[in-house]
């Protein structure tokens, strides 16, 4: 049995999860609408691997016999206007993401929930490498974004990106 604070935030968490699939998935169609392909693909297999984050706590709770609660996903609000936008939306949507990871494990650290923290761990080190992406995408966009060869060399990158299912099977 899990802890009743811990399972709730893991409840609310899957929510967030499919919030940011929905918010890339809006950051995707603004690129496709530019003509920019590869980032729109780049969010688009951005948007497959949050709701995997989704699927996974979803299990994990099904798994220690926990009722899970779907809620209603907020309409993804942020105004896309620069190709910028869209990467420091993202890193800071990523930022605050790790917090709430942070504080679910919190909980589960004041619980002893040493199951749930090890369940956690896998998205502790998950969120290091989103930042790590989206903080890189940024710094690549300022560097080369504004040169028109500079940005159809991203968008080919961008392009490549495939996906993967996620590394942590339950
Ligand atoms: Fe599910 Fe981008 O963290």
């Amino acid at each position: 049995m899990l802890d009743k604070k811990v399972s709730q935030l893991i409840n609310e968490q899957i929510n967030k999860e499919l919030y940011s699939a929905y918010l890339y998935l809006d950051f995707s169609i603004f690129y496709e609408q530019q003509g920019l392909d590869g980032f729109a693909n780049w969010y688009m297999v951005q948007a497959q691997e949050e709701r995997d984050h989704a699927i996974l706590m979803l299990k994990y709770l099904q798994l220690n016999g926990e009722k899970v609660t779907l809620s209603a996903v907020e309409k993804p609000d942020k105004e896309l206007n620069e190709l910028i936008d869209p990467l420091k939306f993202g890193f800071e949507h990523e930022q605050y993401v790790t917090s709430l990871i942070n504080d679910i494990y919190a909980a589960a650290y004041d619980a002893k929930d040493f199951r749930s923290m090890q369940f956690l761990d896998w998205f502790v080190k998950e969120q290091l490498e989103e930042e790590k992406s989206a903080d890189d995408m940024i710094k690549k966009m300022e560097l080369f974004g504004n040169d028109s060869k500079g940005l159809y060399s991203l968008d080919a990158e961008y392009a490549a990106r495939i996906y993967t299912a996620p590394s942590l099977v339950l």
